[in-house]
């Protein structure tokens, strides 16, 4: 049996009762993802370490901070201090990914690689030793509430075939990013999804603890076979 994750993005949760928000779904969930947005790698601003410090103290779930910012060695520590478990950056904002992973890894968080819509699988490759997750774009990041792109499904496959052909994928997460709801989730567990991250489709603004709970239930059937 495959035990799926659920990772709710809090991007269009309110703000105003995140304590509140977190905890009516917590049961539910595995992780918390948390976009970083810094108004330059990405269209729009959304918080900082001090955010991602107080989620930690309001739940036991690990943080995974997904940086969309273009300096990511500069800011992964202050991440890493606030109570991340795993930070994953976007390797085309850096001349040197090897240096941002060692970086992020010196952290003594896990290290994770972002890989958008438009980037090739194989910026992976070379950092299949260091990492823990590969964080598979299924919108082009910025916002949540966008549509599934259909175009990215087959690069999860493909990020599955490559951790498996390096025997590595007991060891690295496929987490799925982006539009997925449940009627877009299969099509990225049946790629090969470990981890759905799913943001409006929790924080719905109508009932997140029963959003939650039917992907969380959607998801262990599938798990079951
Ligand atoms: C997009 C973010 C996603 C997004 C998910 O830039 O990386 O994590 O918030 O939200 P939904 O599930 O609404 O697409
Ligand atoms: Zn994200």
């Amino acid at each position: 049996m495959r035990r799926l994750q659920l990772s709710p993005s809090i991007l269009t949760a309110d703000f105003g009762r995140l304590a509140e928000e977190i905890a009516s779904v917590d049961e539910f969930v595995d992780w918390y993802h948390l976009d970083v947005m810094d108004g330059h790698y990405v269209d729009n601003l959304t918080f900082g370490p001090s955010t991602v410090e107080a989620i930690a103290k309001v739940t036991q779930r690990p943080l995974h901070v997904h940086l969309m910012i273009t300096d990511p060695v500069k800011y992964a520590p202050a991440f890493a201090t606030a109570g991340a478990a795993r930070i994953s950056f976007h390797p085309e904002v850096t001349a040197d990914s090897e240096a941002a992973v060692e970086a992020i890894a010196e952290t003594g968080v896990g290290v994770g690689l972002a890989i958008h819509p438009d980037v090739p699988v194989s910026v992976a490759e070379p950092h299949l030793d260091q990492i823990g997750v590969v964080l598979m774009m299924t919108v082009r990041p910025g916002f949540g509430g966008q549509s599934f792109l259909d175009e990215a499904a087959p690069k999860i496959s493909e990020a599955v075939a490559l951790l498996q052909k390096r025997g590595r994928s007991a060891d690295i997460d496929v987490e799925v990013d982006g539009g997925v709801n449940l009627s877009t989730l299969d099509r990225a567990v049946g790629a090969g999804a470990d981890i759905i991250v799913a943001g409006s489709a929790v924080f719905d603004g109508v009932d997140a603890p029963a959003a939650a709970q039917r992907l969380r239930q959607r998801l262990d059937a599938i798990g079951k076979g």
